[in-house]
């Protein structure tokens, strides 16, 4: 069994419209409907459970029976933090083995293949994250906003979700971060690696496009790629009269 769950405890003060941002509507849809419709579509998901932030879950579950999606089996209120939220989404998911990912669910543009590559390293790997390159270089600095290290940027990736753990895995690094009184994390690949060291965590490929919704340029982004996709561009960088806009000549595609 595969469980999908979908992280919407939170409330946006980022983007500061005042609704929680998974209830905004991109390309005609709240976000949080293009993220489920993934899942529910995705043929390696059994079931999913939605957390929702306080006060707003029935509108998650009206968007829900709306759009009739089946695979929905819960939708209840998150926690206070991110990783609050995921403690009771384990509780949520209840007894028995299983193959369970953490979503977020201001990341629409997710795709069928990240979902798939990641529920069939579960195969091999008892943790697995999603992750895509650098393209600025990160710099790490101190209170005082002054550089402190210039990590190797080749080895430096952007984490991403889904966060894809198998049960035992997960139940047993949050049981023991359950004692910790210093605990503090802000996602759930780092809560195992963290209390369960020595558990290697699968990187597989994100995707630039699986952006999250966080400052309101991504609303204008995240619009853009739904446009795209609707118009059935396979990949941005192949797309023929993308990359004619972009050089304002015709180019020589390969395999685009
Ligand atoms: N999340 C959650 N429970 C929380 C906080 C966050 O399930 N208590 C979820 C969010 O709903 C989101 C994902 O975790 O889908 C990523 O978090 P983030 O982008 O930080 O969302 P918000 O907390 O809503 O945004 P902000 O930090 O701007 O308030």
């Amino acid at each position: 069994r595969t469980v999908a769950v979908i992280l919407a405890g939170g409330t946006g003060t980022r983007l500061g419209l005042g609704i929680p941002k998974q209830l905004l509507k991109i390309a005609g849809k709240p976000i949080i409907e293009h993220t489920l419709a993934v899942f529910e579509s995705a043929p390696e998901i059994d079931e999913i459970i939605v957390l929702m932030a306080s006060g707003h879950v029935g509108e998650a579950q009206e968007i829900v029976d709306k759009a009739g999606f089946r695979k929905v089996g819960k939708v209840i209120e998150g926690g206070e933090s991110r990783n609050e939220t995921t403690r009771i989404a384990l509780d949520a998911v209840g007894e028995g083995d299983c193959n369970i990912l953490f979503h977020d669910a201001v990341r629409p543009l997710v795709s069928h293949r990240i979902v798939r590559e990641c529920v069939n390293a579960l195969w091999t790997y008892s943790a697995v994250d999603v992750a895509i390159p650098s393209a600025d270089t990160i710099i790490q600095v101190d209170e005082e906003e002054c550089i402190t290290d210039i990590p190797v940027r080749s080895s430096l990736r952007r984490g991403q979700t889904p966060q894809a753990f198998r049960s035992g895995t997960i139940r047993e690094a949050y049981r023991l971060a359950e004692g910790d009184p210093h605990f503090a994390a802000t996602d759930d690949c780092g809560v195992v690696l963290h209390y369960l060291p020595g558990t290697p965590i699968k990187v597989i490929d994100g995707s630039d496009e699986n952006i999250k919704v966080t400052h309101p340029v991504d609303v204008h982004l995240a619009d853009k790629l739904f446009q795209l996709a609707a118009a059935r561009v396979p990949r941005l960088a192949d797309h023929r009269s993308y990359r004619e806009e972009l050089t304002g000549r015709t180019v020589v595609v390969f395999g685009g």
